[in-house]
């Protein structure tokens, strides 16, 4: 049930079946933005997320969604792992490049490591997360990944780059 005050704009009552208005109220919710990554038929593979969520600490699990009609479905569904980059608010530019094009272009001049899990993770990124496949969960027009973490790390010298209403910003803690 949605609860709007009697000023609200004609736009915010269009029908609950309108999927525009769907995707525009779930936009509402802030987020991270994240590359994930991995290694597959011998070729690098990286999308930018923005579904990831911590699930489990012990054992520690995350997990994210990828749509079921993504070219790179089949090497996060088969490769048997992932890594995801936790984006700093330096990297919109990254988080665009990662979102479309063939993945020559979407690695090309972003600075990596590649791990002895053979995946690659942004070295700028602001935190990592390099995992197992645990789970698929198939969900409507998404797979849910969920990936058991083997291997991570984070610094804490830059600002996490945010996704709110469609567009990319910062997040920036109130005073204590
Ligand atoms: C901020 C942002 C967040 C995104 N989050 C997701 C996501 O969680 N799952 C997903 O499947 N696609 C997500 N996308 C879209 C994918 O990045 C994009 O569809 C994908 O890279 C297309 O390439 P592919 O079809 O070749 O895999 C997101 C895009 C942006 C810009």
């Amino acid at each position: 049930m949605r609860h709007m005050p009697d000023a609200m704009s004609a736009a915010a009552q269009a029908p609950l079946s309108d999927p525009a208005e769907y995707r525009k109220a779930l936009s509402c919710f802030a987020t991270g933005v994240t590359v994930v990554t991995t290694r597959w038929q011998d070729q690098d593979w990286g999308m930018t997320c923005n579904s990831f969520s911590s699930v489990s600490l012990e054992p520690r699990l995350v997990l994210w969604s990828i749509r079921k009609a993504a070219s790179s479905l089949p090497a996060f569904t088969q490769s048997g792992g992932f890594t995801v980059s936790v984006l700093s608010q330096e990297q919109e530019a990254v988080a665009r490049q990662f979102a479309t094009g063939d993945m020559v272009a979407r690695f090309s001049g972003v600075p990596v490591q590649r791990q002895v899990s053979q995946r690659q993770r942004l070295t700028q990124a602001l935190a990592w997360f390099d995992c197992q496949l645990y789970q698929l969960v198939d969900a409507g027009d998404h797979h849910i990944v969920m990936g058991q973490v083997q291997n991570f790390g984070w610094r804490d010298d830059v600002q996490a780059l945010a996704f709110w209403r469609s567009r990319f910003g910062q997040l920036e803690a109130l005073p204590a």
